[in-house]
């Protein structure tokens, strides 16, 4: 290495040469160090020549602006290559033969779809969608549903009753989580003037433990029309439109009389066996039927607990669980399989399922 008889030319030429091996962080330093504004090595070089006499001025200045061309283009090659290869290190890091993740794609619920498909067919007929609370009175639960008293459903082995402390029970009675979607029929009459048809999907309770047929929590679905000249005729032909709309145009029908307390006369509606078609399986008890809802014409006495005048309104009113209802459109053989969300068994009835 030559040297010369300026001590600040022999530093900045040494260091000149080393700046090609500094990584990110020196070559930032020694940036500062040499090129710096103000404390800058070179900087300073430059600055103090003005003490110089003119010609030691020019050979020294002519050097320093020599060497400080050659910093800059040494500086910006070390910053190119630096960048260069952290491109290079980023590419090697991603494995660019790793397969594809196969896309995930959500679908619905068993449970959710068969309550669209429900409120979405009594839509088309003309009812709307209703909802009301799942903390319910015994009166809207009960007792305007002209349950009496002691009706058996109100034992604390059925109903789960919420502790809400000190209120007025003289008026609606104990408070309960709800043990069916009716207390909903009540609550509409109530807001709305007739004629009135509302579909009223719901989540349920009751005091039973899991088993292969049972849920202490479970859906409803419950409709209700009310209107002058309502009859079992119109209860009859939209049910039936109903489930020949849900399962198939040629399912078969029946009705066999059953009891409510806030329905008269009450029925009970199957449909032919969606497994066996009729003749008889396990899945139906070898009946060839299904029992799919509840229904009847509403009480004189529902109407008048909502002061809807039963002489001049009639009306119907179902109920109908989807829990159920979607185990027998997918033959599903226990109900705990609809609340684990076992992606195994979703998946069947994804996407790419029935
Ligand atoms: N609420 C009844 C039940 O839970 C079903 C029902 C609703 C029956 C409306 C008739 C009319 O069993």
């Amino acid at each position: 290495m030559t040297t010369t008889e300026s001590p600040v030319l022999d530093e900045l030429t040494r260091r000149l040469a080393r700046i090609s091996g500094l990584d990110a962080r020196a070559l930032e330093q020694e940036h500062h160090e040499v090129l710096g504004r103000k404390a800058g090595l070179l900087t300073g070089a430059l600055r103090s020549l003005a003490d110089q006499d003119m010609a030691k001025r020019k050979t020294l200045g002519a050097e320093l602006n020599r060497l400080k061309a050659k910093f800059e283009a040494a500086f910006a090659a070390r910053r190119e290559a630096l960048e260069a290869a952290a491109r290079r290190q980023e590419r090697t890091t991603h494995d660019l033969t790793m397969p594809a993740r196969t896309r995930w794609v959500g679908a619905e619920h068993p449970v959710t779809k068969v309550v669209a498909d429900i409120v979405h067919i009594f839509h088309g007929m003309g009812f709307t969608r209703a909802v009301g609370p799942e903390a319910e009175t015994e009166w809207y639960n009960f007792g305007a549903l002209n349950f009496p008293p002691d009706h058996p459903a109100m034992d604390m082995h059925d109903t789960l009753y919420l502790d809400v402390g000190p209120r007025d029970e003289a008026t609606e009675g104990r408070v309960l989580l709800r043990t069916h979607t009716s207390p909903v029929q009540i609550r509409t009459l109530q807001a709305y003037p007739p004629p009135i048809r509302v579909v009223i999907p719901g989540m349920v309770y009751r005091k039973d433990t899991f088993d292969p047929s049972h849920a202490p929590a479970f859906s409803q679905v419950e409709g209700l029309a009310v209107d002058e000249g309502i009859t079992f005729v119109d209860l009859k032909a939209d049910l039936i439109h109903f489930a020949r709309e849900f399962f198939s145009p040629d399912t078969q029908v029946r009705f066999r009389p059953s009891f409510f307390p806030f329905t008269e006369p009450s029925a009970e509606m199957d449909v032919g066996c969606l497994l066996c078609g009729g003749t008889g399986c396990p899945a139906c008890k070898q009946s060839g039927w299904m029992e799919i809802l509840g229904c009847g014409m509403v009480h004189p006495r529902v109407l008048e607990n909502c002061g809807v005048d039963p002489e001049v309104y009639t009306g119907y009113a179902f109920g109908m669980g989807p829990h159920r209802i979607a185990m027998l459109r997918y033959g599903i053989p226990d109900i705990r399989l609809l609340y684990e969300g076992d992606m195994r068994f979703l998946r069947q009835l994804g996407e790419d399922g029935p």
